[in-house]
């Protein structure tokens, strides 16, 4: 893609587009923070149905910006839903993909127009998932920066669906065929990746021919890419530097790790958290003792049934360890979420239930021992980051490669079964924090939060590769 004709010296005008999703805005907004905080003026674009959501959960203040850094909305296309339309992840790629080109285009031009008073628009950072967006920023010749949310592995995992395709692994004929034997063969030479099975690949694969509007879009996504003028990473290159060198070999333009974002991006006001937080949590964690309270979330997407949700219950209270348990309102597929009245009375001392919470400020406080999670790939950084080792129990897209990442390779954690067993789950908190594992576990996490801190520091590799995307990329004449 050509580069901005924009005049030097005038200010840079980064558009940053993330996808509609919890997991997705935080780190995009990460990178917005941190060009304002590069003398970017940044022009954040939600879709008109998150920017509402922030309005109810945060105020109309969250999303009036500051100087320099504005708010822009578009629609995402769907009908109005009572429930929570992030959450379809299907419908809503799909509306994303079919219906924003023209409002996005429309918006660029509005943003460009000197009566608004901005500068003109010179680049524009998208999360991969709004690729549409690509055709709009070529149209105008700009700088055009693909950001992907998730681990490399992941990425890398996508790309390689078609070597699953070639050896007869997929597309599956339909869900039947995926016992648990067929989910553990074995898959060999896969460049880039290590130790993987048929069930660590990113599970759009899993989609039977019938229904694979994901798995043609995720791989379609990740292909598309090639075309952008590169690619920034949330992660970094002691953690991922062999998946993101096969990132490259697989055709992509440079690809930028500049993670883990929430260490390199300044602190400021501006909080993008679509639900209400419960600060309370901080002070509860501050009467425990050090690594005592095993920290539970799932995220923003992860869904279960009651059931499961009574397993996890009966093996937190069998653990004996203090908890604090974040169940989201819309956590157990269609209905509300019921904890057994005993479990509730037995754990009253120990335990602690809210609904969403400061998670990087939890994982981050002394009192935090273990992390229960579905392994998004925000969640899987923002641990290692605090040290805190994890027992996981993936739930779909990236996160069963980046829980076999975590459990065979960077030796951080251990898995649930996706059959989750409320034994199984007070057995894994036990050896967690009390077992020899559980140890070299905890060690091998604070080794890759020095990492991880070593990275964002001047002179180390996410730090400098963000200097670097700003000079070669997003604001060469500057
Ligand atoms: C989604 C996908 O599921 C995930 O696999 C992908 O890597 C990113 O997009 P999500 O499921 O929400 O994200 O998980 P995750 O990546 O962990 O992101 C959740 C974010 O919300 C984290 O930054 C976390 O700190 C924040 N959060 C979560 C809170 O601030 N409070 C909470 O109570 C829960």
């Amino acid at each position: 893609m050509g580069s901005s004709s924009a005049p030097a010296g005038e200010r840079a005008h980064a558009v940053c587009l993330p996808a509609a999703a919890q997991g997705h805005i935080i780190p995009m907004l990460d990178v917005a923070k941190m060009l304002h905080a590069r003398g970017f003026h940044v022009t954040f674009v939600n879709t008109e149905y998150n920017h509402a959501r922030l309005v109810r959960a945060r105020g109309a203040a969250a999303v009036a910006g500051v100087p320099g850094f504005r708010f822009a909305t578009i629609p995402d296309g769907l009908p109005p839903s009572d429930g929570d339309v992030t959450q379809d992840v299907t419908s809503l790629c799909k509306s994303l993909t079919e219906t924003c080109l023209g409002p996005f285009r429309r918006l660029l031009a509005e943003l460009s127009d000197p009566a608004t008073g901005h500068p003109p628009v010179t680049c524009v950072v998208a999360d991969i998932i709004m690729d549409f967006s690509m055709e709009a920023a070529g149209e105008l010749g700009l700088p055009y920066v693909q950001l992907w949310t998730s681990s490399a592995v992941s990425y890398v995992g996508v790309r390689h669906y078609r070597l699953l395709f070639e050896r007869g692994l997929a597309p599956i004929r339909d869900v039947k065929q995926l016992t648990n034997e067929y989910l553990d063969t074995p898959v060999e030479d896969v460049p880039g990746l290590r130790n993987m099975r048929f069930r660590d690949f990113p599970t759009f694969i899993r989609s039977p021919a019938s229904d694979d509007y994901m798995l043609h879009f995720a791989l379609g996504i990740a292909e598309r890419a090639v075309g952008a003028s590169a690619m920034i990473v949330n992660t970094f290159g002691d953690l991922e530097g062999e998946a993101v060198a096969a990132m490259e070999a697989l055709g992509l333009p440079k690809v930028y790790t500049i993670g883990p974002l929430h260490l390199l991006a300044p602190s400021s006001g501006i909080n993008m958290s679509l639900w209400k937080q419960e600060e309370e949590c901080l002070p509860w964690l501050d009467g425990k003792e050090v690594g005592s309270v095993v920290y539970v979330n799932f995220g923003s997407i992860t869904v279960m049934t009651n059931e499961q949700l009574v397993e996890f219950a009966w093996g937190l209270a069998k653990s004996g360890k203090h908890f604090l348990w974040i169940i989201r309102p819309d956590l157990v597929k269609g209905d509300t979420a019921v904890l057994p009245p005993e479990f509730s009375v037995e754990t009253a001392e120990r335990g602690l239930v809210a609904s969403w919470c400061p998670q990087q400020q939890v994982l981050n406080h002394p009192a935090v021992g273990a992390f229960l999670t579905h392994s998004g790939w925000n969640s899987t950084m923002e641990s290692m980051c605090g040290g805190v080792p994890i027992i996981s129990w993936p739930f779909f897209a990236d996160q069963q490669t980046n829980c076999r990442y975590q459990c065979n390779e960077w030796g951080v954690g251990m898995e649930i079964d996706t059959d989750v067993r409320r034994d199984a789950v007070a057995n894994l908190i036990m050896e967690l924090m009390e077992g020899e594992n559980g140890k070299v576990m905890k060690k091998k996490a604070q080794e890759w939060r020095e990492k991880a801190v070593k990275a964002t520091k001047p002179g180390g590799s996410s730090h400098d590769n963000f200097d670097a995307l700003i000079r070669d990329v997003l604001a060469p004449s500057r």
